[in-house]
C-alpha cells in the first residue's frame, strides 16, 4: 500500500505520521501521480499547529502538501491531456502532495521540461507563483530600486531573481551566510536586525521606489518608513499591516494558473531562474524537513522525495 503523511489533531511535528493508505483512485479530470518531488512550505506548518484554522480549517486525518512533480500513473476518466508516463509539475489543493501516490487535477498541472530537475520542479509551484506574484504586485520598471526582505528564502530567493529580470537593482535582506549567493545573483545583500533601515538607506543611495516583504514582523511599516509608497509594497504574509498602510496582500493564489507555471519552468529551463535546494529528505523522514523549515533559514527550498 503506498505511504502518504497525516496528521489526526493539531500540534507540533510530533504529530505528523507517515502511513500506508489505500491506494487513491482518480476520477474526471484527474489523474494519479507518482510523486518523485515536493516541497514543503512554512504555510502547512502553520495549519498543522491549527495557526490558520478560522481562515483554513483541517479535518481529520488530515493529508498535507500542495507542491508537487512526478510521473503519471493512471489517467481518470476522460482525461487526454495526460497519458500513463507524462512527466508533470503543478500542485494539488487538496493538502496530499506529500504522498507517494497523489491525486491531481489536470488543470493543475503543466509538462516538466526535460531540463529541470526533479526537486526543481516539485518546488516550483507555492514559492514560484507567491514570488511572480508580490514581484509583478510592485510594479517594477528597469532602474527602480526595490528591497526584498526574507531574500534567501524560498519565496525570496525567486523573488530577487524575477526583480533583476525586470531590470530593476535588487536590495536583498539576508543573514551573512546568504550574502554571497545573493551577490552572485546580481543582489546587494544587506544584513537584516538592528540598524537595517539605515544600511538600506545608505545601500540604495536613500531612495527605494519598491518592497517586496516575505517575512513579516515590521517591515511593511520599515518600508512606510523608507518612503515608499504602499501601492508599491507587497507583503506576502504581513495582513494586518497591509490592511493598516494600505498596501498589496498578493499571494500564491494571485498568481496560481498554468499559464505562470509553464512560464517559470521555462525561464528554469532557460538559466534564467534558479530554485535553489537547501536539502532533500526521504518522505519518511518528513519531521527532520520541517524541523529544518521551521528554523527558518533556509536557502531556497527543502524537498521531499518518495
Ligand atoms: N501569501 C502567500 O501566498 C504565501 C505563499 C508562500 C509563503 N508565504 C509565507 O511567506 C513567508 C516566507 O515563506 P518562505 O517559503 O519563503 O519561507 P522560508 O523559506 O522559510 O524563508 C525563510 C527566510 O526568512 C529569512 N529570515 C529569517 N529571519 C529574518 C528576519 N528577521 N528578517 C528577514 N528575513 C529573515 C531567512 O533568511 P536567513 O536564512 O538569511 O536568515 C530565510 O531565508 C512564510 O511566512 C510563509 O508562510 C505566503
Amino acid at each position: 500500500m503506498p505511504l502518504a503523511v497525516r496528521f489526526d489533531e493539531y500540534g507540533d511535528i510530533d504529530v505528523l505520521k507517515v502511513v500506508e493508505v489505500t491506494r487513491p483512485v482518480p476520477g474526471p479530470g484527474q489523474v494519479l501521480v507518482k510523486m518523485m518531488a515536493a516541497a514543503i512550505n512554512p504555510g502547512e506548518a502553520s495549519i498543522r499547529k491549527g495557526l490558520l484554522h478560522t481562515m483554513w480549517p483541517a479535518t481529520f486525518p488530515s493529508g498535507q502538501g500542495s507542491d508537487l512533480a512526478g510521473i503519471v500513473a493512471e489517467v481518470g476518466p476522460g482525461v487526454t491531456r495526460f497519458a500513463v508516463g507524462d512527466e508533470v509539475l503543478g500542485f494539488v489543493d487538496t493538502r496530499s502532495s506529500h504522498a507517494e501516490l497523489v491525486v491531481a487535477a489536470v488543470d493543475n498541472l503543466v509538462a516538466r521540461p526535460g531540463s529541470v530537475a526533479w526537486d526543481v520542479a516539485g518546488s516550483l509551484f507555492v514559492a514560484g507563483t507567491t514570488a511572480y506574484a508580490a514581484v509583478r504586485a510592485v510594479r517594477l520598471v528597469p532602474d527602480d530600486t526595490v528591497v526584498v526582505s526574507g531574500a534567501a528564502g524560498g519565496v525570496g530567493s525567486l523573488a530577487v531573481q524575477l526583480a533583476i529580470d525586470a531590470g530593476a537593482t535588487v536590495i536583498g535582506l539576508a543573514s551573512p551566510g546568504h550574502h554571497q549567493w545573493l551577490a552572485s545573483h546580481g543582489v546587494i545583500p544587506v544584513g537584516y536586525g538592528e540598524g537595517v533601515a539605515e544600511r538600506i538607506r545608505k545601500a540604495s543611495d536613500g531612495h527605494v521606489d519598491a518592497f517586496v516583504d516575505t517575512f513579516g514582523g515590521g517591515y511593511v511599516e520599515m518600508a512606510i518608513g523608507l518612503g515608499v509608497s504602499p501601492d508599491r509594497i507587497d507583503t506576502i504574509i504581513d495582513r494586518a499591516a497591509a490592511q493598516e498602510y494600505g498596501t498589496k496582500l498578493d499571494g500564491s493564489a494571485a498568481a496560481a494558473t498554468t499559464e505562470v507555471l509553464v512560464e517559470l519552468a521555462g525561464l528554469i529551463a532557460e538559466g534564467r531562474l534558479e530554485i535553489p535546494i537547501a536539502k532533500t529528505y526521504p518522505l519518511a523522514e518528513v519531521r527532520e524537513a520541517y524541523r529544518d523549515l521551521e528554523q527558518r533559514h533556509t536557502l531556497g527550498k527543502i524537498v521531499l522525495e518518495p
